[in-house]
């Protein structure tokens, strides 16, 4: 009875994998109501969850969908997931540096939550481009140019979109159990052959301390090893935004920016090129400090550039087309000194205002709007000088600047 399961959970025992199944595939298919799951995810969420248990259920979710094989595509596939941050748009500079230095990537991403941007939310502001490949059109898309960024197919673990869109409403997102399953059935189910896990944590993030970071990195690597897959972890910040531009098509063209040379010296690029060293390292087998030199190399000669254009191209997307909101509001200092805050989370909320992503389900998003940030953290700034300039259609929402900025 689901009822005793439910009971077993709150009291913090532990249970069996045949339990664990018959409340969870139950809920996919209608015998379990939304309230009675919705009580298990909270039980699980207060009392946490056995390593046999996290096992079982990521097992569950793995087999209530497809696994894809790519193992006729030669060389070692790197698979990279983030678990979500502001201004996150690493996915769109190191996959095309990976591929362009020969490690074939595979890269099915997901849509925003909550006040963090999704990758594919960001490719759809590039008109034309197509983010519903078959697997057919997965595999040979990477047989021609080793490279492909898509959503994930409606059959790639249909548990995860059930859960995570009640966890969604249920403030059941941050469980350290529930985002290892979810993360890591979606990881393993996406047929890589190694993965990279990036942690987020600070106000931006799902995590916001570096303890939990570190508990979902273990359980994670452990995950891994059940079905015989490295995965290497980083935890990187996410108290200040990444780059300097939030919202769809305006990171878009930072990423551009990032890929032809254009951007340096800032803590998006730092990560971009730590990230990608580690997933050549892990798809050549070679050293970091060697994978390192090919990551600076493929900027320096615009082959991870003229990589991303020929996958855009061969989804349909233009990027000449790529539009960015009609109106402009600068954000002026109130006074100098040093910039000593840049709150990822506030920022987050104000690119959500401007209609980046949606607050309600049947929202729709406005691609072209976003934020410029034009100082960095730790800049010295004079009062009136610009720090951010708001890209608009029709009406500019209220402004936090004390929530936003500190200047000291
Ligand atoms: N990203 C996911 O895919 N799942 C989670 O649970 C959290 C972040």
């Amino acid at each position: 009875m689901i009822l005793d399961i439910i009971n077993k959970k709150r009291l913090g025992l532990e249970l069996s994998y045949q339990e664990l199944s018959q409340a969870f595939n139950g809920f996919l298919n209608g015998d379990v109501y939304d309230y009675q799951m919705s009580s298990l995810l909270m039980a699980i969420c207060i009392n946490g969850m056995t390593d046999d248990e996290i096992f079982s259920l990521t097992k569950i979710f793995i087999d209530s969908g497809d696994v894809l094989d790519f193992s006729d595509i030669p060389g070692i596939k790197v698979d990279k997931h983030s678990t979500g941050g502001i201004g996150d748009k690493t996915t769109l500079v190191i996959a095309p540096i990976v591929a362009s230095c020969g490690v074939p990537v595979i890269k099915m991403s997901g849509r925003g939550l909550g006040y963090t941007g999704g990758t594919i939310d960001k490719l759809e502001s590039i008109p034309g481009y197509r983010v519903d490949l078959s697997d057919e059109e997965i595999i040979k898309q990477v047989h021609d140019i080793n490279l492909v960024v898509t959503g994930q197919t409606a059959d790639l673990v249909p548990m995860d979109k059930a859960i995570y869109a009640l966890r969604d409403v249920t403030a059941t997102v941050s469980s350290i159990p529930l985002i290892a399953s979810s993360i890591m059935s979606k990881k393993i189910a996406g047929g890589s052959d190694k993965i990279l896990i990036d942690i987020k944590v600070g106000n931006g993030a799902l995590l916001t301390n570096e303890e939990d970071a570190k508990k979902l990195s273990d359980l994670m690597i452990k995950i891994g090893k059940v079905y015989h897959k490295e995965v290497r972890t980083m935890i990187s910040d996410m108290n200040v935004p990444l780059g300097n531009r939030i919202g769809n098509s305006l990171e878009v063209l930072e990423a551009i920016d990032v890929l032809k040379g254009e951007e340096k010296n800032n803590n998006f690029v730092d990560l971009c090129f730590d990230l990608s060293s580690e997933m050549i390292s892990m798809g050549l087998n070679i050293s970091k400090e060697d994978a390192l030199q090919l990551v600076n190399k493929s900027i320096e000669d615009q082959s991870a550039y003229a990589k991303f254009v020929e996958m855009v191209n061969y989804q349909n997307g233009d990027i000449s087309k790529i539009k960015v909101g009609k109106n402009q509001y600068q954000v002026l200092a109130k006074k100098s000194g040093v910039l000593t805050k840049l709150h990822a989370l506030e920022l987050g909320k104000l690119s959500l205002a401007l209609g980046s992503g949606k607050v309600y389900i049947d929202d729709k998003i406005d691609y072209s709007v976003g934020i410029y940030l034009k100082k960095q953290l730790g800049d010295l700034v004079k009062k009136g000088d610009v720090l951010a300039v708001l890209y608009y259609n029709d009406k500019l929402p209220k402004i936090e600047y004390n929530k936003i900025f500190t200047i000291d």
